[in-house]
């Protein structure tokens, strides 16, 4: 067990990151200046009805991001959070991820478990079967599915504005159980997720958030820390590891 201050032990810390976190490998955030909803029409790009419109636009759309995220790699934010869950399992305790991210940059620094709500890039999902595979490589309308063979129903298997995220009772679930929140990297603007801090409040489990700039939630945060994740994230996770008590509550 950690301790987040004197008082307080902690078995099980839930974490909940967003974009902010992949930011310094290199992938775009959503709402920053400059942000891909700045640059990106998300009606004409991340919604059923867009896929269902013009779907080589929008695996145009993925498949760009899909190679921007092979080249990219993790931060050392990313891998902070892989040496708290491990720091975590050699005290008996836990550590539930989930994130907002398609990116795989959790997994490939080291993680076991990722609860990806939104989805990830890296796969694809057939229209026809619901098949879920691996991809790497472009996504055209041609491609056919490995499980049914149908040709053209080939998705990413992301969750797209309307849709419902996936994981949501195991996310309820193991938020519950959870002695500390961390919000890592998100500007607490979309739903359900921005609501996973006032679920954490209302049970009364202690909440930290950590970002570059006080997110639209922050006034619901008991302790936060401001900067860079490969920064901020760090030297968290340090004071974590160490038992000492992080700043805040
Ligand atoms: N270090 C820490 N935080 C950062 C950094 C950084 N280097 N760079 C940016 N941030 C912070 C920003 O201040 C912002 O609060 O990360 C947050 C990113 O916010 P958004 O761009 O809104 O991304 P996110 O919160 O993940 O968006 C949630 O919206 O469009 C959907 O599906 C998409 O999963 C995404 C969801």
């Amino acid at each position: 067990m950690l301790y987040h201050s004197p008082m307080q032990r902690i078995d099980h810390v839930f974490v909940l990151t967003g974009a902010g976190i992949s930011a310094e490998s290199g992938l775009g955030t959503f709402r920053d200046v400059g942000g891909i909803w700045a640059t990106f029409d998300p009606s004409r790009l991340a919604t059923p009805e867009a896929f269902a419109r013009d779907p080589e636009t929008v695996q145009a759309f993925y498949n760009a991001r899909r190679q921007n995220l092979l080249a990219a790699e993790p931060n050392p934010a990313h891998r902070a959070l892989a040496r708290l869950e491990a720091g975590l399992a050699e005290r008996s305790g836990r550590l539930t991820l989930v994130t907002q991210n398609i990116d795989d940059l959790h997994e490939r620094a080291g993680h076991r478990e990722v609860l990806h709500m939104h989805g990830e890039l890296l796969k694809a999902r057939c229209t026809a079967c619901e098949a879920v595979a691996e991809v790497r490589a472009d996504l055209t309308t041609a491609d056919p599915c490995g499980a049914c063979g149908c040709a053209g129903g080939l998705r990413p298997h992301v969750v797209w504005f309307g849709e419902i995220p996936f994981h949501l009772d195991v996310i309820e679930e193991r938020l519950m159980a959870a002695d500390l929140f961390v919000a890592i990297g998100t500007s607490g603007a979309v739903y359900p997720a921005a609501g996973l801090v006032g679920a954490a409040r209302r049970a009364g489990i202690a909440t930290r958030e950590i970002n570059l700039e006080p997110s639209d939630n922050a006034h619901l945060f008991d302790a936060a820390d401001y900067g860079r994740a490969s920064e901020t994230v760090p030297r968290w996770v340090d004071g974590m590891l160490r038992h000492g008590p992080c700043a805040g509550p």
